[in-house]
């Protein structure tokens, strides 16, 4: 079958039937831009956010973890351009008085909606702005991080001083970031409150050639990590983003592209932030956030290259990618055909019967046992078996695990102590001894 069906309406109803991903605050009619994951969706999410961490942050030592706060001093929104520039343009409609993107529309007259004339084109600042304390005046104003780099940025000076790393390094964090988008669209792809994992990694400027094999370097390592959570390579585009759509702190941007149901749209993006944000931070914090070089004996300002991944839309890529139907027994099936390693649940046991103690006391056992291996293990004793399984191939489990009296030693010595192992991706079942099991489900 080729991947024509997956359609956004099959995913989103899959993840709203299965526990993955639900409307924000959906009981009062929901809030636009907003979304909520369910059990199973945060086990896939967390397990995207470890898998970077692990080979980010934990498995080099180049990189500094951090996890900073979300409200900032405003003034670090200023040095950044944010306040001054971080906007899109948005048209009202003088008949309707609906609001839309003036970039998103093909016809920038008339409005999309009742056909009325839209009005000039303003730029609207796409900042959450808040108050800090108990006065709500000019001076209390702050705002909801648009990324999550700044809080990098402003921390650079601590990493110099506490652990003394030499060039190059990288600083990395993964945490919420809030845009008031004019249009969220696209399921998460486009929300309001999202979250980021960041990468701002400082070299020598005064090597170009480095800088240069770099962020050729980074690029790659961000191509190894979405080969690692199992999205297809010929679903990635790399797009060199031209001089005209760069961020306005960006000398150079390499956008990676991914064939979401509803087109070809941005994953993640890596950008040669140079000396842009430092030296902004240094000017209006008067605090000296430059370099010194003991070998050159020379003080500088480090440049950054900063590799940037949206967890939601990884999230996102990773369900499109994995919803698979097919014919299963003469039967249209739906399920989501998972990498192990991001797959909410390892594997699911169950009992073949649930109204048999025996039957039940053992499959606990099992269950139990794999759990402290390996804790995204699930109980499931609901309905009949077929229905088990069609539960777990649409959340995705790669290997269920039926207890039946053959376990328990009824059909015979050989068979005693082993139980039937079912492929989520060919249904084929097998005998397998339990003390055989992690090998099958490890990640
Ligand atoms: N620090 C750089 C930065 O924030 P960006 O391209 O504006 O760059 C980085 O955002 C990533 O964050 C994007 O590649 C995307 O994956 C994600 N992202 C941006 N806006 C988003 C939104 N409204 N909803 C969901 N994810 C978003």
């Amino acid at each position: 079958m080729s991947s024509e069906y997956v359609t956004m309406e099959k995913i989103v109803s899959l993840c709203k039937r299965r526990g993955f991903i639900y409307q924000g605050s959906e009981i009062y009619g929901g809030l636009a831009g907003t979304w909520d994951y369910g059990p199973m969706g945060v086990e896939l999410k967390n397990n995207i956010k470890n898998l970077w961490w692990k080979m980010f942050v934990q498995e080099r030592d180049d990189m500094y973890g951090m996890d900073t706060a979300i409200l900032m001093h405003p003034k670090v929104w200023e040095a950044s351009g944010h306040v001054s520039g971080f906007s899109d343009p948005l048209v009202e409609c003088t008949k309707c008085k609906k609001r839309f993107r003036a970039d998103h529309l093909e016809n920038k007259e008339k409005c999309p909606e009742c056909g009325g004339k839209l009005g000039e084109a303003r730029q609207f600042n796409m900042m959450f702005k808040t108050h800090v304390g108990a006065t709500e005046d000019a001076a209390s104003v702050s705002y909801l991080r648009p990324e999550t780099a700044g809080g990098m940025f402003v921390n650079f000076k601590n990493i110099l001083d506490t652990f003394h790393p030499k060039l190059p390094f990288g600083m990395a964090q993964i945490g919420k970031a809030f845009r008031n988008e004019i249009a969220p669209r696209d399921f998460t792809f486009r929300s309001r409150e999202f979250e980021q994992m960041e990468i701002e990694y400082f070299v020598d400027p005064r090597d170009e050639k480095s800088v240069n094999a770099k962020f050729e370097e980074l690029y790659g390592q961000q191509m190894d990590f979405l080969k690692k959570i199992g999205l297809s390579e010929n679903k990635i585009h790399k797009i060199d983003v031209p001089d005209s759509d760069r961020a306005h702190y960006s000398k150079r941007s390499v956008d990676t592209e991914y064939d979401f149901p509803f087109g070809q749209k941005e994953l993640l993006g890596l950008a040669y932030r140079t000396d842009f944000d430092l030296k902004a931070h240094t000017a209006m914090s008067t605090v000296d956030l430059s370099y010194y070089d003991e070998g050159g004996k020379e003080r500088f300002i480090p440049h950054c290259i900063e590799p940037t991944f949206g967890v939601d839309r990884l999230v996102l890529a990773v369900l499109s990618d994995a919803y698979t139907e097919d014919d299963l027994g003469g039967e249209v099936r739906t399920y989501l055909k998972f990498d192990k390693s991001v797959a909410p649940v390892k594997a699911a046991v169950f009992p073949l019967l649930k109204n048999k103690p025996e039957l039940v006391a053992k499959a606990r056992e099992v269950y139990l046992a794999l759990k402290k291996e390996i804790p995204q293990i699930m109980w499931d004793d609901n309905g009949n078996i077929g229905k088990r399984y069609r539960r777990q191939d649409e959340i995705g489990t790669p290997v269920c695990i039926t207890i039946d009296f053959d376990t328990l030693g009824e059909g015979g010595d050989e068979k005693k102590d082993t139980v039937t192992v079912r492929n989520r991706d060919t249904g084929e079942q097998e005998r397998v001894a339990i003390s055989e099991l992690n090998k099958y489900i490890a990640p």
